[in-house]
């Protein structure tokens, strides 16, 4: 272990040896002042890492000057964003926050034309725009740009880096957060590094984990759980060039760096300071749960992953301190709750609230959602959720198989139900899912599909069915309300908000057909947009809804900082929360998710303890004596009068 005091002895020595590159008065003044503040934790979780190598100390010298170019390379409107970001460091908080994610092409063409779009994110209130991978890979299968080529390079089908920085320029000066992926369990196999590697280079090669042993490989796939099964078995690749196999926890052409070689931490914070650089204000971490591996465990989420990504955050608060890391851990609820606070990850997406929303649309019950919500909501007031129903990949059913079973519901057996519920395979079911990655071996097997076709609306208008439809819109606005108000920020997938259907084309692409995760990543042409936003149609009225709940969001401060309180109900089918501010500010929530009409009574309004009680939905007011009523898929915000007015 190294002690506090020798990781600040240890700067003193690093900045004694090196020489900084040349910064300004005030910045070395700044930079200074960081590394006093933040280095010496760093220099412990890195002894933590690689203490036991020879070279330690030179690893530290690098780093640090990988640091100091990095600060001296930071633009001065983006320190400026540090010093705002600083000042309020619990920005994504505010009830203002409405994510959304896209993929470039698929959503506007290419980066210039990206930029064209600012306005229509602007009308639905969006001011946190996620950017699927945009960087060089792998022509043909580049797994949707999660192998990664050159992290300083854009993809040219999407134009070039000065594009990617103007756009990111654009989107600040309109008030909009660009979060970036920061792909850093893997390359792709054309990295310079991994080619460097297949080339016999020895040093490229402890970059990425190369076995000569079968038998060792063999003995790592006995613990490893399998994630892309139905295109390899095990996590290794064979390297016949090479005569070894290399660690491909995904796809064949994605290698999973080693970064138990401490000279890849210092090359990925050097790519990582590069992208915040850009100027995004968030960095999405993918894969984050299997970047530490040791022999005998499973690989993910192991202690060490949690000390690198501190590590990783730690140099970000030196060079780029309004930059937070969002985590994309999709794993039980207990691991990644691990992941979420200051030291890490300040944001994370919100995977079990996401899988049981469906799951409860499904059973009609929501005893599974509540008491998962009650153990697992519950965050640091510096961190925040990322809410979302949908987003480019499968729906994994994440849940805790120990908080099931206290109801009486078997994990598994539960999971066979909801797949074939959601595949349609399941009699009486409304969903238009695809299946993906069915494990031979195991059974289990995800989901895919849009937001509308796994809520009934494609095969609604399929049948022209009006009464299915109008109940499938009522199952959207039902999830977008919960998401819009549960607490956290609300991320739309590209293409939900106007209802788009499935979009089968892609089993006509060699490259994707064996990817059903494609089905939901349509294209989203003018005209889809045209007709959600003046249309008549059921697009229209998906857009719509959502629009009137952002809208509501935005002009009340409850729905940003404030705690969320799971209530009990009582009634099988009904789920209610209600959001609490310092202020003594209260919002109640209610939904229904049959339906069929409900009652509950009205004294769960007591938690608003108000004369007068609105939904802010209807702007009908509440009679608080008997029963509530809601009727099929009905959803109500309550709040006092009073307030609602003040809003
Ligand atoms: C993440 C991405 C997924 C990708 C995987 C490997 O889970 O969301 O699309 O396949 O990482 O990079
Ligand atoms: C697995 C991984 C997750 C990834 C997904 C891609 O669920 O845990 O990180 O996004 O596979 O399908």
């Amino acid at each position: 272990m190294l002690t506090f005091a020798q990781g600040h002895k240890a700067l003193h020595q690093v900045l004694n040896t090196i020489e900084l590159p040349k910064l300004s008065k005030k910045d070395e003044a700044i930079f200074l002042k960081r590394l006093e503040q933040h280095f010496p934790k760093l220099a412990q979780n890195l002894y933590e890492l690689y203490g036991d190598h020879y070279d330690f100390f030179l690893h530290l010298q690098q780093l640090v000057f990988t640091l100091a170019s990095n600060f001296s390379n930071r633009k001065l409107a983006l320190k400026k964003r540090d010093n705002e970001r600083l000042a309020d460091p619990t920005w994504y908080r505010s009830e203002q926050m409405l994510g959304m994610a896209v993929y470039v092409d698929l959503f506007a063409g290419d980066l210039k034309k990206l930029k064209t779009k600012i306005p229509y994110l602007q009308q639905l209130g969006v001011n946190y725009l996620h950017l699927m991978p945009l960087y060089l890979c792998p022509e043909g299968d580049s797994d949707g740009g999660y192998a990664v080529s050159d992290y300083r390079k854009v993809d040219p089908r999407l134009g070039n880096e000065k594009d990617l920085i103007a756009l990111a320029n654009a989107l600040r000066e309109a008030g909009i957060s660009l979060v970036l992926d920061f792909v850093f369990n893997h390359t792709s196999n054309e990295h310079q590094w991994a080619t460097a590697a297949i080339a016999g280079d020895p040093q490229m090669q402890d970059f990425y984990y190369f076995f000569e042993n079968q038998h060792e490989v063999e003995e790592y796939n006995q613990t490893c759980r399998e994630i892309f099964p139905s295109v390899r078995r095990g996590s290794f690749t064979y390297i016949p060039k090479v005569k070894k196999w290399v660690w491909t926890t995904f796809n064949n052409f994605q290698w999973d760096l080693n970064y138990s070689n401490p000279a890849v931490f210092t090359a990925i914070t050097d790519e990582m300071l590069f992208l915040a650089n850009i100027g995004c204000e968030g960095l999405r971490l993918d894969a984050l749960a299997f970047v530490w591996k040791e022999k005998w465990t499973s690989c993910e989420n192991l202690p060490k992953a949690h000390t690198l990504i501190e590590c990783f955050s730690t140099c970000l608060k030196i060079v780029a301190p309004s930059v937070v890391f969002k985590s994309e851990a999709i794993v039980h609820p207990d691991e990644v709750a691990k992941y979420i606070g200051k030291e890490q990850c300040q944001l994370s997406y919100n995977p079990l609230q996401m899988a049981l929303l469906w799951e409860s649309l499904a059973t009609r019950e929501t005893k599974l959602l509540s008491a998962s919500l009650k153990k697992s909501f519950e965050i640091s007031q510096d961190c925040t959720w990322v809410n979302y129903i949908r987003c480019h990949d499968d729906i994994g059913w994440t849940f805790d198989d120990d908080v099931a079973q206290n109801l009486g519901i078997d994990g598994q057996d539960h999971r066979r139900f909801l797949n074939q519920f959601y595949t349609g395979r399941f009699e009486g079911s409304f969903a238009q899912g695809v299946p993906f990655q069915e494990n031979p071996s195991t059974g289990d097997c995800r989901v895919c599909g849009s937001l509308a076709a796994l809520s009934g609306l494609e095969s609604a208008v399929e049948s022209n069915n009006k009464i299915e439809m109008g109940l499938a819109l009522k199952r959207i606005r039902l999830l977008n309300s919960i998401n819009l108000s549960i607490g956290g920020i609300p991320l739309i997938y590209q293409g939900d908000e106007l209802g788009m259907f499935n979009d089968h084309s892609y089993l006509e692409d060699p490259y994707k057909k064996d990817d059903s995760r494609w089905v939901n990543r349509p294209q989203i042409t003018d005209s889809d947009i045209a007709e959600a936003q003046s249309g008549s149609g059921v697009q229209a009225q998906v857009y719509q809804d959502l629009k009137q709940m952002v809208s509501i969001r935005q002009a009340n401060p409850v729905f940003g900082q404030a705690r969320t309180q799971i209530l009990d109900t009582y009634r099988s089918n009904l789920f209610a929360y209600a959001r609490i501010a310092n202020n003594g500010d209260k919002l109640l929530a209610i939904c229904n998710f049959s339906e069929h009409q409900r009652r509950i009574p009205a004294s769960i309004c007591d938690i608003l303890a108000a004369e007068k009680v609105v939904d802010l939905l209807t702007e009908k007011q509440i009679n608080q004596y008997g029963d509530i009523e809601l009727k099929g898929y009905d959803v109500l915000w309550l709040k006092t009068e009073e307030n609602q007015l003040k809003a």
